[in-house]
């Protein structure tokens, strides 16, 4: 089955899919994106996503290139005519098309509306998911808005091949005062050597992961010792367990940092316990979802 992607009102094929190139997102990477976790053909978190689509676009003053609803039918038929039972969705809105010229441009410029789906293995996630991935930190140096979900990517992409280089899955980013901020494309967590769960408020230089949203949730009313607060990289060394989240990674226990092994070098129990929650979480969510519920002016 060939690829269909979704632009600007067409469904075609991959290879045919594409935007102008005076589009500002090729151009100055003005635009935002969201990735949704696709089950059983159904989208996980979607209402979370959505919102956190709508607050980007809002913080960037672009504005909805179709209603909410409208986007919600364009996802659906995208996962359809894809064949996706288990995947990720991924949706880009940019500014729009214009002559370059690096303020926002005058009169009605239409934002350019790109989705694309693609099936993942999730065995081999939930086999990557047994032994656990080594991450590596480094540096971060992205601007200061990373709450919003944009394009601008590419901090994050320098840090994420150096990871790779390295045999890691994912690059910690540090920042200036030592503390670990999150992952290029993750939320970062610890279980410190005292047995305190923690990751990073979410107003303090990092993205709401939707994942991380969850799990809060599922800590909510659990005997797990919780903390939203920042963490060093000399804590990180030391604690007892380390993972990542997000839509594509789910819960992913880390058992290295910068080749440090953490929990004696295997996945740690809480780790593996909320990595199972949110799999059941995942299971019942992609069945709760309805469209209204997302309100443009969020
Ligand atoms: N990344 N932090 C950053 C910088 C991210 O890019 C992401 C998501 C997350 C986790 O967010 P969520 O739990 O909502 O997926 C945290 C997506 C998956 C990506 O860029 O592919």
């Amino acid at each position: 089955m060939s690829r269909i992607a979704y632009v600007n009102g067409r469904y075609l094929p991959l290879g045919r899919a594409t935007v102008h190139i005076e589009d500002r997102g090729y151009q100055f990477a003005d635009g935002v994106y969201e990735v949704c976790l696709i089950r059983n053909g159904h989208f996980v978190d979607e209402a979370l996503h959505m919102a956190r689509l709508s607050r980007s676009l809002g913080e960037l003053k672009i504005r909805w290139p179709v209603i909410p609803n409208a986007l919600a039918v364009i996802a659906r038929e995208i996962v359809l005519r894809n064949g996706i039972r288990d995947g990720l969705l991924y949706i880009q809105i940019t500014r729009g098309v214009a002559p370059r010229n690096h303020p926002f441009p005058s009169g009605n410029v239409t934002p350019t509306l790109v989705l694309m789906a693609r099936s993942t293995d999730l065995a081999a996630g939930d086999r990557q998911a047994e032994e656990g991935v080594a991450v590596v930190t480094r540096p971060d140096i992205r601007w200061q808005r990373v709450d919003i979900k944009t394009v601008s990517l590419l901090p994050n992409v320098l840090a994420k091949q150096s990871a790779k280089e390295e045999g890691a899955v994912e690059a910690w980013l540090v920042d200036r005062d030592g503390f670990i901020t999150e992952g290029s494309s993750t939320n970062a967590w610890i279980v410190s050597s005292d047995g305190v769960l923690m990751t990073r408020k979410a107003s303090d230089g990092i993205l709401r992961g939707v994942t991380r949203t969850v799990v809060f949730e599922m800590l909510d009313g659990s005997d797990i010792r919780f903390e939203e607060r920042r963490f060093t990289v000399d804590e990180a060394l030391a604690a007892r367990e380390a993972f990542l989240t997000s839509a594509g990674n789910l819960v992913m226990p880390v058992i290295s940092i910068d080749r440090k092994p953490i929990g004696g070098g295997k996945p740690g129990p809480i780790a593996t316990e909320l990595r199972r929650l949110f799999l059941d979480h995942a299971k019942a969510s992609a069945l709760r979802y309805t469209p209204q519920a997302t309100n443009m002016s969020d």
